[in-house]
This record gives structure tokens, C-alpha cells and sequence, in this order.
């Protein structure tokens, strides 16, 4: 009911000018998301880098409604790139790595804009491959809800044709992820695996926590005893010691585990102390109030920490 409630204001045009301008905001926006604009994004970047971790950056802009719009993301997209060039954080860890790189949703670029929305979309990422591999950087496709999983890894398979280390994202909640690791376990393919963030019908998707953790496992199974390069996504204690013991099994550390921004930042850097490639996924831009409800929705126990936010200066 809470995850629903949350939700509902996330939707709110009234709620979003309320806590947009309550002075709260400063406090609880600071930790989920890495600032509203570049330079936040670059100093926050800086700031993790030194702390031993590496970073994906995604600019939060998801509703994408005219190609006015797509454009813009597409040039803050490529602002960003260019900055963290500059900034000597782009330094390439491995032939698919980078210390920073970039999170990219096709919903942001266009995807969704009538029926030529993937050719819109497609034409849109390769400038920002291009704008990445110009800085030294590399470019993951985020996914989306699974009407638009199809659409994504068709972009993605022609993306890779001219930008081989352009990175997948698979939903371990899926039911078709698994046949979707095996065709993405090969040599050269970068796959972020995370359990999935959108409501989802049974008819395609485990609704189970632990079914979706079984997947999940199932999933990383199949990455990690293939040829490419696994990155997983979960604060799941459990899920982020079968990674670390599986890696162990295959003898690897071409591997890289994955948290967002704020969420559990000691283990992050836990992790990179113990010699594990940690990457950090910071979340920039002015839209950053449907993405920190969200957030917020995903684990009930963050309102507590927002409402404290919310009533302190
Ligand atoms: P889950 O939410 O089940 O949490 C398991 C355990 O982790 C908890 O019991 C707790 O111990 C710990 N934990 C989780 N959240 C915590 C918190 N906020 N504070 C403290 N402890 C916490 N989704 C998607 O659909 N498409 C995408 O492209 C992406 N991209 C993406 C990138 C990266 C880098 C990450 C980490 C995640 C995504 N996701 C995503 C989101 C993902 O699908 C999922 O919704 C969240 O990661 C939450 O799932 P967990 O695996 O963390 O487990």
C-alpha cells in the first residue's frame, strides 16, 4: 500500500512542487542522487573515483515526450562525456571498462515516440557512443519495462556492430532472462544483471521475491560460466556473496559488482577494499523527483530516513 502511495505522489504534479520546495530536499536529494546539473555529477564522480570505486552516470530524464526533448538528454549526455574527459576520469580500466562511463535509458532519447521511435532512438545512442568513445568512456543501455525489452536488445545488437563494448542490462524478474544470459554470455558483451524495478504482470514475470532471487542466481550462473563480462547489480547480501564465490569457482576477476548511489555505501567500499571491481550508478539532473520516489518505493524503510529529512534543517 505504501509502495502504491509512493507511487501515486511520484505521479503528482502537486506533491512534486511541495517537497521540490521544501528545504528538505537538499538533504535527502544529496544522497540518492549525484546533484542537478554536470558539474555536481563530475564532482560527485571525482569524489568516488577517489574512493576506489568506479561510476556509471545516468541523466535523469525519462519522460521523454517530443524530440525536442530527446535531443537535449542526447547533448547533456554528451556534455557530461566531454567533461569527464577533461577530468581525467574516463581512464579505461580493460578493453570494456572505463573508471567512469555512462547509463543510458532508450526512453530518454526517444524509444517511445510513435512508430519510428527505435530508428529515433538507435540514431540517438550512436552519437552518444560516438561522444564516449571520443572521451575513452564506454555507454550500458538501461532496461526498461519488458513492452520495450525486444526494442533494446535489437538496439543494442546493432549498437554493438559498430560499438562492441556497448553494455546490456537483463531484469532477473523476467521469465525470459534466462535465455536472454546465455545469447548475451559471450565474448566481448558486457551484461548488468539487476533484479527489475517495474511492476510487472506474472504472465511475464516472477512476482515472488524468491523466485526472482532464484532467477536471479540462475542468471548469474549462466554469466559468469560464459565469455563476457558480468556486472552485478544488487545490494542483496546474499546474491553479492554467490557473485563474489562463483568468481572464486571460475577462477575470474573479469567482473564487476554494481549498487546505486547512496545505497549501501559502506559495502561499496568494502567490496573495493577487498579488490572487487565496484562500480556506482549516480543518477544526475534536474528530473531527479521521480527517480528518488521511486527509489523510495522500492524499499519502504528509506521513507523513514526522508520524513527525518523532511522535518530537520
Ligand atoms: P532488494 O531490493 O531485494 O534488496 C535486497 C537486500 O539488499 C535488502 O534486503 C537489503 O538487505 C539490501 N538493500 C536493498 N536496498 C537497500 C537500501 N536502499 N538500503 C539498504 N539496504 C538495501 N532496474 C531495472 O529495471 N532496469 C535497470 O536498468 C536497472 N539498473 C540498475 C543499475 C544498478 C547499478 C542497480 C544497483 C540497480 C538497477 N536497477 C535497474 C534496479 C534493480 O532492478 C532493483 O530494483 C534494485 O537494485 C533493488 O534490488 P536489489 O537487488 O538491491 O535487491
Amino acid at each position: 500500500m505504501l509502495r502504491t502511495a509512493i507511487l501515486a505522489a511520484s505521479r503528482s504534479a502537486r506533491v512534486q512542487r511541495l517537497v521540490t520546495a521544501a528545504p528538505v530536499s537538499r538533504g535527502v536529494v544529496n544522497r540518492f542522487v549525484g546533484g542537478a546539473d554536470t558539474d555536481a555529477a563530475v564532482a560527485a564522480t571525482r569524489e568516488l573515483v577517489h574512493a576506489g570505486l568506479t561510476v556509471t552516470l545516468d541523466h535523469l530524464g525519462e519522460d521523454t515526450t517530443d524530440r525536442r526533448q530527446a535531443v537535449a538528454v542526447v547533448s547533456a549526455y554528451r556534455q557530461l562525456l566531454g567533461r569527464l574527459a577533461d577530468a581525467g576520469l574516463t581512464a579505461r580500466l580493460g578493453p570494456l571498462t572505463a573508471t567512469a562511463e555512462v547509463s543510458v535509458k532508450l526512453s530518454a532519447i526517444g524509444q517511445a515516440l510513435g512508430t519510428d521511435g527505435d530508428k529515433l532512438a538507435l540514431e540517438h545512442a550512436r552519437e552518444i557512443c560516438q561522444a564516449a568513445r571520443a572521451a575513452g568512456a564506454t555507454v550500458t543501455l538501461d532496461m526498461e519495462d519488458h513492452t520495450t525489452t525486444d526494442s533494446t536488445l535489437g538496439i543494442l545488437r546493432e549498437l554493438r556492430a559498430d560499438f562492441p563494448d556497448t553494455g546490456a542490462v537483463l531484469q532477473a524478474y523476467l521469465r525470459r532472462t534466462e535465455g536472454d544470459c546465455r545469447d548475451l554470455a559471450t565474448a566481448g558483451s558486457r551484461v548488468r544483471l539487476c533484479k527489475g524495478a517495474y511492476r510487472e504482470p506474472a504472465s511475464v514475470a516472477y512476482t515472488k521475491r524468491l523466485d526472482v532471487d532464484l532467477s536471479y542466481v540462475r542468471c548469474l550462473n549462466v554469466l559468469m560460466a560464459g565469455e563476457g563480462y558480468p556486472m552485478l547489480a544488487t545490494h542483496d547480501p546474499r546474491l553479492i556473496e554467490i557473485g563474489a564465490e562463483r568468481a572464486k569457482f571460475y577462477a575470474t576477476e573479469a567482473f564487476e559488482f554494481q549498487m546505486l548511489y547512496g545505497v549501501r555505501p559502506d559495502e561499496q567500499r568494502r567490496l573495493a577494499e577487498n579488490g572487487n571491481t565496484v562500480r556506482v550508478y549516480v543518477p544526475y539532473g534536474a528530473q531527479w523527483y521521480g527517480y528518488l520516489m521511486r527509489r523510495l518505493a522500492e524499499r519502504p524503510a528509506n521513507v523513514e530516513f526522508f520524513a527525518r529529512a523532511l522535518t530537520s534543517r
